[in-house]
């Protein structure tokens, strides 16, 4: 059985990441549009690698939870046949132990050089405007997608999509394009849906089956059930 699993920021909310939608619509006291458009960092650069510098560092402070955990032993089990989109620039599912991880919004490990286009692996500040290590034009800026540019992998993410025969939704506001129109490119293709989410979302809807509640529990026992049935099975 192929799966694809799109995590939004609900799956690291227990880890202590905190969500983008929660305080009044501001991120960690900004507006999204001073610090996440190509547009705001061009008129104010500073403040937006301030903004990122403190988010790369607050990585260090944080762990995967139980439910990045539970993926990483689904990709065991199944490897090639799990897929993992996130929306997330965080590197947890990666260090719940995940290889197979798309992430369509960047990452906040990374930097991108504005000069010779090369992604860089990146775990300190910024704001400095330290050298591409490719090239050595001081144009480094976070490689995350902002609003207005487009995400890494959607070509890999149609065909995965396409092949699936379950695709499942965990910690999604369902109100960010392209990744809220997943489930119904999906459903197109004739896969099963699944939304595990802490309350109902924009896209509820679209799901054949949704579970409300915290990720860290419905993600696990979703697992499970999921490995008892494929062993019962063969
Ligand atoms: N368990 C499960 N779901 C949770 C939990 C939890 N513990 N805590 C919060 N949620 C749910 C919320 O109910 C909400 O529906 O996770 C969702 C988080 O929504 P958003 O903060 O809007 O995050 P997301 O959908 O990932 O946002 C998408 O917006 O700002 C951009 O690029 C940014 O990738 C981000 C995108």
């Amino acid at each position: 059985m192929k799966i694809v699993v799109l995590t939004g920021a609900g799956i690291s909310a227990e880890s202590g990441v905190p969500t983008f939608r929660d305080a009044d619509g501001l991120w960690e006291g900004h507006r999204v549009e001073e610090v996440a458009t190509p547009e705001a960092y061009d008129m104010a650069p500073s403040t937006v690698h301030r903004f990122y510098d403190a988010r790369r560092s607050a990585l260090l402070m944080v762990q995967p939870n139980a439910a990045h955990h539970a993926l990483a032993r689904l990709e065991e089990a199944l490897g090639d046949d799990l897929l993992v989109v996130t929306q997330n620039i965080d590197d947890l599912h990666e260090r719940a132990g995940s290889r197979r991880v798309l992430h369509m919004h960047g990452e906040l490990l990374s930097a991108l050089c504005r000069a010779c286009d090369g992604r860089v692996r990146w775990d300190s500040d910024l704001v400095d405007l330290p050298p591409c290590p490719g090239c050595g034009v001081t144009e480094l800026r976070p490689d995350v997608v902002w609003f207005g540019e487009i995400p890494y992998g959607m070509d890999r993410i149609s065909v995965e999509l396409a092949r699936a025969d379950l695709f499942v939704s965990i910690g999604n506001s369902g109100a960010v394009y392209p990744a809220a129109g997943f489930v119904q490119q999906a459903l197109r293709y004739g896969a099963r849906t699944l939304e595990l989410n802490l309350e109902p979302s924009d896209g509820t809807p679209w799901f054949h089956e949704a579970r409300h509640g915290r990720a860290s529990e419905l993600v696990p026992h979703w697992v499970e059930e999921l490995l008892g049935t494929a062993q019962s099975a063969s």
